[in-house]
């Protein structure tokens, strides 16, 4: 293995490494275009972002890895990058899954597998499938994903279940809504990372980043490598998380944890 673990588990604090990262992965494009190539290019490209990160993620212990790799909204792109990126995928999935497989990474989908491609949809449930007894970093990949899809889709399943007399709207709760989304049983993400610049969710886990550390950095995804993850993290660990209490109250309930 390379040394790089070493280098940024001494700079990192490992007793607060966030159990769950999320990230719109931005910038191909144009990280392309400043290079006169094609947009596809760039999405090439950030393909070796995603391996790079979800190595070092899972090297450093974080437990959730989840990634916006195409929004229901990217429908609307041109219908050859469309095609492109579904080709990318299903190819990058079908090529990584032994390695992810190899080093204890699951495999989760989150969005409208549906309208993908049927043998990109292929490619991705050989992944889910083989890697379903890993119990390492879970790797959740956003395809055809957004969030008020995600939200609309839980309202019209509880519906169903009242209208069925199963469920009353009295006992709807926090943890009912949570736990008919796509996440279910996932943690929220500590931590949101958007490259590219732009400092938009653009319809990601609206309900889950209630409280997530959010950063954005301008570095392009294709250019986001080990030293700006790290320095993201670094980012988040400087970070007070308060829950609406108050500082004092946040210090007393969190004691340093002891050394021994
Ligand atoms: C992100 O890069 C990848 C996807 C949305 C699939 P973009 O393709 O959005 O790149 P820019 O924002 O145009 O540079
Ligand atoms: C967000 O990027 C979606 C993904 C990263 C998959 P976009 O490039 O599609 O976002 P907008 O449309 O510029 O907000
Ligand atoms: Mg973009």
């Amino acid at each position: 293995m390379d040394s790089y673990p070493e280098e940024y588990t001494r700079r990192l604090d490992m007793r607060r490494i966030p159990r769950h990262v999320a990230v719109i992965m931005d910038g191909n494009g144009r990280w392309a275009r400043s290079r006169m190539r094609e947009r596809t290019e760039g999405h090439a490209e950030g393909v070796n972002s995603v391996n790079r990160i979800t190595r070092l993620a899972s090297d450093l212990g974080i437990k959730y890895l989840t990634l916006y790799a195409f929004s229901t909204e990217n429908w609307l792109r041109p219908a050859g990058e469309v095609e492109t990126l579904m080709h990318l995928i299903g190819w990058t999935i079908r090529k990584e899954t032994p390695e992810l497989k190899a080093n204890n990474v699951h495999i989760r989908l989150l969005g409208e597998i549906d309208r993908l491609p049927p043998e990109v949809a292929g490619c991705l449930a050989h992944g889910v499938e083989e890697t379903r007894g890993c119990d390492g970093l879970n790797l959740c990949l956003c395809l055809s994903y957004s969030s008020r899809w995600e939200i609309t889709e839980a309202a019209r399943k509880l519906a169903a279940l009242a209208a069925e007399g199963q469920l009353k709207p009295e006992d709807i709760s926090e943890e009912t809504m949570s736990s008919h989304l796509a996440t279910r049983g996932i943690p929220d993400p500590d931590l949101l990372i958007r490259t590219g610049g732009e400092q938009r969710i653009s319809n990601f886990l609206l309900w889950q980043i209630a409280y997530s550390e959010l950063y954005f950095t301008h570095v392009l995804w294709p250019d986001f490598d080990h030293e700006e993850f790290v320095k993201a993290l670094e980012d988040y660990q400087h970070r007070e998380r308060r829950f609406g209490k108050t500082s004092d109250q946040v210090r007393d309930d969190s004691p340093e944890p002891a050394d021994n």
